[in-house]
């Protein structure tokens, strides 16, 4: 007998097909959004899980099934999975490192020069038909090259949006828990680590790239936007919660920053209105990993993980050693 695992998504057809040689897939094809409850309820009887960022896994769902051994997340942040509650029920949770960060990387820069450049708004302003003329002062906005870079979140994704920065001449600083190895921030256009004050304080254009957890929530709010120049820029690429969006709404609105890019957003895909209103935000529905291979590739490592998890060997990007394989 093969053990059931539950696709909680839709993922791509190869992949479920992939995982159809090893399990017995319940799937989720018709892509419908579980709720907490309803995903423990679509969880009976299975040995795994396959999820995204959009599914609740929580203690109740362990609780409700105890033949659960593994959780396998198609992301690299598992903030949507209580990993202690996991770890307790014995259950191993993988998530998908590496092999989306350069194309989150891209995205990071794409967003962040939209914002710096204004081309959504400037875009915006062209198909509604209001462009009649040239002019010296139309959608000016800061440079992007020659400027300082703040990245805020220097795990791989944040190293490799600094490597990026020396083609522009661009000067790094950089706050993380802890300080890279030298040669880490060699690698990474010689970035310094400063404070996260300093950093806000000095920096043309910050990216946050951080995981979230609690100790992470409104890493950026008020206080931190009153730091931050007149004339820069954010862009948030890591998670919704790490900033407080009403606080950045109204930084907008009063020009307190000249910008934001926002791709993730507190409790979405909802997001807070008042960001409509404003012209000076780029958004996009959190899509930074989202080339067709790099998507693919996560799918893939999920599948992965999953099928070393429930085939008694460690899954490759185990979260939780600490739980027992076999
Ligand atoms: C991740 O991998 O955590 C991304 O945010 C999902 O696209």
């Amino acid at each position: 007998m093969k053990p059931r695992i539950l696709v909680a998504r839709a993922i791509f057809p190869d992949v479920l097909a992939r995982l159809e040689q090893h399990f017995e897939v319940a799937s989720n094809q018709q892509d419908r959004i579980y709720s907490a409850e309803e995903l423990l309820a679509a969880a009976d009887g299975c040995e795994g899980l396959f999820t995204t960022p959009s599914e609740p896994v929580n203690a109740a769902l362990f609780a409700a099934n105890p033949q659960l051994r593994a959780v396998c997340n198609m992301a690299v942040g598992y903030n949507n999975i209580d990993l202690a509650a996991a770890t307790g029920a014995g259950v191993m949770a993988t998530n998908t490192p590496d092999v989306l960060n350069e194309t989150t990387a891209d995205f990071g820069w794409a967003l962040m020069m939209a914002t710096a450049r204004r081309i959504t708004e400037s875009e915006h302003f062209l198909r509604a038909g209001k462009w009649k003329k040239w002019s010296y002062d139309s959608f000016v906005g800061p440079d992007v090259h020659g400027a300082t870079l703040g990245v805020i979140g220097m795990g791989r994704i944040g190293q490799a949006i600094a490597r990026r920065s020396l083609g522009f001449d661009m000067q790094v600083l950089y706050h993380n828990r802890s300080r890279l190895a030298p040669e880490l921030e060699a690698r990474a256009n010689h970035a310094q680590y400063v404070s996260k004050q300093e950093l806000l304080r000095r920096a043309d254009h910050v990216v946050l790239v951080l995981p979230y957890s609690t100790a992470t929530h409104h890493t950026i709010g008020a206080a931190e936007l009153e730091l931050m120049k007149p004339g820069a820029t954010l862009t948030n690429i890591a998670r919704g919660g790490i900033v407080d969006d009403d606080a950045l709404i109204a930084a907008l609105a009063a020009g307190r920053i000249a910008a934001a890019g926002i791709d993730v957003f507190e409790n979405e895909p909802a997001f807070k209105p008042g960001f409509l209103g404003l012209s000076n935000v780029v958004l996009t529905p959190h899509i930074a990993s989202a080339s067709t291979p790099t998507r693919l590739a996560m799918a893939n490592c999920a599948a992965d993980n999953l099928i070393a998890a429930l085939s008694g060997q460690t899954p490759p990007n185990l979260l939780n050693p600490e739980v027992r394989v076999g």
